[in-house]
């Protein structure tokens, strides 16, 4: 596995982490036995990919407790991601919901607490004193935020007085690329790790279509002897202060997303494939 600097912390994270949106369910509780996506997930901790992330609002919590499943006695060599919900930004919910996380997760820290989306009407520096409460705490290990824009990464930056702002998580791979605007150059020269969600596009990716971009990616991955989906992680995970997590709910998949790493594919035709899909 490679490794990369959290933000401007010491602690190191593998480039390549597990997504969990769908695992125990989507938007409600699917507690039909989750054996499967538990076996995915600890396949993918042994292949490397030792972070995991999650959110309360996935599956209303039981993502969290099909991700306790797969960590169980090896909490402390796993990075654990996890977020609050928008409608739990004031001080008290924060608290309150990193306690709930805590509790399904079956862990006493959490090593990123991130803001899941921005909410306008709490003001952020009311939820970054409750997360810098629970970094004094010990609840909480870094703190992150998702969906931020520039400017409300950098109001979240400034709302905190004794941490920094280790990530913001957005979506982000070939097929969209609109945070190289200006929140990806904001983040690298900041070193605010990107955490890039939906790295394959939901799946577009690997289903691929036709047309000139398509056969570029093709081209590159029969050059270097990869699949389309982990080439096109292989082009996020070069980038400066980017990693992706990957849907990891199918043991196929979570192996095949592991060839992304540990190898890279030459200047030329980094360049042609990034105007591929400009
Ligand atoms: N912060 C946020 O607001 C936010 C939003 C969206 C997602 N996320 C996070 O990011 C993670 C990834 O995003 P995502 O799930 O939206 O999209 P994704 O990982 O880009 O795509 C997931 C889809 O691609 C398929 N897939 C994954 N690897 C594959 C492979 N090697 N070959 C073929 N198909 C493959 C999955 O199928 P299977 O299900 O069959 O494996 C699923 O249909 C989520 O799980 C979640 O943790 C965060």
């Amino acid at each position: 596995m490679e490794f990369k600097e959290l933000g401007k912390s010491a602690q190191k994270i593998p480039v390549l982490g597990l997504g969990t949106w769908g695992i125990g369910g989507f938007s409600s509780r699917i507690l039909r036995g989750d054996d499967e996506e538990v076996q995915a997930l600890r396949s993918g901790l042994e292949l490397g990919m030792r972070f995991i992330d999650t959110a309360e609002m996935y599956a209303r919590g039981h993502s969290e407790e099909v991700v306790a499943k797969a960590v169980k006695s090896e909490r402390e060599n796993v990075f654990i991601a996890t977020k609050v919900s928008p409608e739990h930004l004031s001080y008290n919910n924060v608290i309150k919901s990193c306690e709930a996380s805590l509790g399904r997760l079956g862990t006493n820290y959490i090593d990123l607490y991130q803001v899941h989306w921005p909410n306008p009407s709490i003001p952020i520096a009311e939820t970054m004193k409750a997360m810098e409460r629970l970094v004094a705490d010990g609840k909480i290990r870094h703190i992150g935020v998702s969906n931020f824009s520039v400017q409300q990464t950098r109001e979240a930056q400034e709302a905190l007085s004794k941490s920094s702002l280790a990530a913001n998580q957005v979506e982000y791979s070939l097929v969209d690329r609109s945070i190289e605007e200006d929140l990806l150059p904001f983040a690298q020269k900041g070193h605010v790790t990107i955490i890039a969600y939906s790295p394959v596009a939901r799946g577009q990716i690997p289903q691929g279509g036709h047309g000139e971009r398509w056969r570029v990616l093709d081209q590159i991955a029969s050059k270097y002897g990869k699949t389309r989906t982990q080439v096109a992680l292989n082009w996020l995970i070069a980038k400066d202060d980017v990693v992706a997590i990957p849907k990891a709910a199918s043991l196929p998949h979570v192996e095949e997303n592991a060839g992304a790493v540990g190898w890279r594919m030459s200047a030329e035709d980094y360049e042609a494939l990034s105007r591929a899909f400009r």
